[in-house]
This record gives C-alpha cells, structure tokens and sequence, in this order.
C-alpha cells in the first residue's frame, strides 16, 4: 500500500489530500475569498493567502486522513501550469516537507490531474477504460482529450483564444454577476429560457474551439438592448444566462459527439472547474444514453481546482517510478 500527501496550490485554491493506493482519505481545500472584490484573481494576493493556508490545510489533511506524518511514502505536488507565485508556495513546501520526511517527490502536471480525478476509487460506479475520451473545461483550458493509458493524453482539439470557463465567468461579469461568474450563471439559468436569445457560434475547424468571438457578440448584444431599455440586463438575467450557457455548452459537445463518433470511443468523461456545470452534466448524459456510451461525470468536490487529483495522478507515476527532483522549478504554461 502506498500513501500520498499531495499539494495544489496553482491558483486560488489551497488544497491537500492524503491518498492509499486509489482511495483517498482526506481532500482539505482553503478557498480565497480575497479576489472577489477584484472580479478575478490576483496573483499578488493569490501567492500571499496560499502562505497563510499551506502550513495549516496539510495539517488538517493529515489529521483527517488518520494518519502519522511517517505513514507518507511520497509527497506529491502540482508543478504547472498556473500562476508563478502560486505555484512556488506549495512547490517550495513539497519539497521541504519531503526532504524533512526523508520521501521521493512526485510533479504533477494540473491538467493531467483534473483528467486522472476520474479514477480516485468513486463510493459508487465504475471508472473509465482505455480508450475514452475527455473534456477538459476549466477557467484557463479547454481541450478535447483521448486518453489511451494514464500519461498517454492525446490532445484533438483545443481553444485558440479564451478557455470555456473564462467566457463564462466575463459573460458574468458583463452583466455584472460577480466573480467566478460560473456557478452564478448556471443557478441563474435555472429559472430561465435557454431559447430566448440566439448567440452564434465560430465555424472553427476539426475539434478546435474559439470563444472570444462569442463573448463580442453578447457584449455587443447588450449594448444594443441597453440603448433602448437601461433595465435589460435586469429584466432578462435569467433568459440571458439560460442562453449563453446553452450556447457555449452545445459548443462543446458538439465537438465532443463528433470526436467520440470519428474516433469510435464510447466513454466520455469531463474534468474541470467548468464540468461542475448543471446543463453540461445533463447534455452529456442525454448524449452518452443516445449513442449507448457511458459518461463519466465527476463528483462537484472534484471539478474545480483540488490536491485529491494531484493524489491520483501521484500514485500513477509512483507504481511507475517517476520521482522528482528537488531542484525542479514550477512551470506557468502548459
Ligand atoms: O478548474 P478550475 O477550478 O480552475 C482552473 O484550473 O481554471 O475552474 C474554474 C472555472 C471558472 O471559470 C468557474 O467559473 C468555472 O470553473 N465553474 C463553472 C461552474 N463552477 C465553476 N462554470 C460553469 N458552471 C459551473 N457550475
Ligand atoms: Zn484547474
């Protein structure tokens, strides 16, 4: 049995979890609720509430998981992509708290690890098979993955601008919504009509996707309604949350149905903070029952940013042997 402290610290989230094999046993995540005032994250402010969560979260990982500091067989710790500061934080602290424990030290890339979240041993289900295909939708990255092995990550398609999630989150903040406008936007849509407006979508090649475009042009909407009704957004927030969100998720899937059809992959899974997302999670599932595949969706405490993640793909390169070394910098770009 092996037992893995890992560290996430590439944004805004502090977080630690202690994993045995594939089960884990604590996720412990400090979330900064300094950036909302700001309407995004700051990294300043980011790197200084990391320094101030760090010590105290793995305590707490620890302590929950019901384990000695001496039960640790490896220390695990997200190297990029993310923000500089953020990431040197629980870097430097993974290393130091693995050479105080006499441990190896595991890198882990945070786009692998949203994807890897997929095989934490579930309370109930079943986990995916090679092949299968995933999308990757969170605040920076969208990407159409097909998975052959653990590591073995295919890239088909991605966004050439904005990533789904920051087309979201500016929608919000459009309108005036609040910061991370993801979760504001779906409660919203809830109560609204996804058919009221019509935003179009980029003709952009392959599986390949751009969402800037579609940001313009609700802007530009808005600015429109606004010259004639000063009450627009007001009157019709829940219509205009409804529609955009179905915008951007028919966008996805459309591009996810069609790879899974072309590569003849009958599992679909999604990663990410933007897989959190109501109509995302119920447009793959009608799609998946469609065609007879299973979907993969993963729990909400798995979507966005988390260290069980780190956790899981920490012990795939652990049975692989895939130690660090101490003197590997943080990287900021995927
Ligand atoms: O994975 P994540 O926590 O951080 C990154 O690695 O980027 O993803 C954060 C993103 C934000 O854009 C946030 O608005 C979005 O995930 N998000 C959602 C929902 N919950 C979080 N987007 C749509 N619907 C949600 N329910
Ligand atoms: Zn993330």
């Amino acid at each position: 049995m092996v037992t893995i402290l890992a560290i996430e610290s590439s944004c805004d989230d502090t977080s630690a979890a202690v994993l045995r094999d594939n089960v884990l046993l604590s996720n412990v995540i400090a979330s900064q609720k300094v950036h909302e005032q700001y309407g995004g994250v700051v990294p300043e402010l980011a790197s200084r509430a990391h320094q101030q969560n760090i010590i105290p979260v793995v305590d707490a990982a620890i302590r929950e998981a019901g384990i000695q500091k001496t039960d640790i067989d490896a220390v695990a710790f997200t190297r990029g992509p993310g923000l500089m500061g953020s990431l040197m934080v629980g870097v430097s602290f993974a290393k130091s708290f693995a050479q105080a424990l006499g441990k190896p030290l595991i890198e882990v890339n945070h786009l692998q690890a949203h994807v890897l979240s997929h095989f934490i041993q579930a309370e109930s289900g079943s986990t995916p098979t090679f092949p299968f295909l995933c999308l990757l939708v969170s605040g920076g990255h969208t990407q159409i993955l097909l998975l052959r092995d653990h590591f073995d990550m295919e890239v088909l398609g991605q966004t050439i601008d904005d990533a789904a999630g920051e087309a979201i989150d500016k929608a919000a903040k459009i309108m005036d919504l609040g910061y991370p406008g993801g979760p504001i936007i779906d409660r919203l849509a809830k109560e609204g009509n996804p058919e009221a407006f019509k935003f179009a979508t980029p003709q952009i090649a392959g599986y390949d996707y751009s969402f800037s475009g579609i940001k313009t042009s609700f802007l530009y909407f808005l600015r429109d309604q606004l010259k004639v009704d000063p009450d627009f957004i007001e009157n019709h927030k829940a219509d205009l949350c409804a529609s955009i969100q179905k915008t951007i998720v028919s966008f996805l899937l459309k591009k996810v149905e069609r790879a899974a059809l072309d590569h003849q992959v009958r599992q679909v899974a999604i990663a990410g903070g933007v897989s959190a997302n109501s109509l995302l999670r119920s447009e793959l599932q009608r799609i998946c029952d469609k065609h007879g595949w299973t979907a993969f969706i993963p729990p909400f405490k798995f979507c966005t940013d988390n260290a069980a993640m780190v956790g899981i793909a920490g012990y795939y390169k652990y049975l692989r042997g895939e130690f660090a070394d101490i003197s590997l910098p943080p990287y900021t770009r995927g």
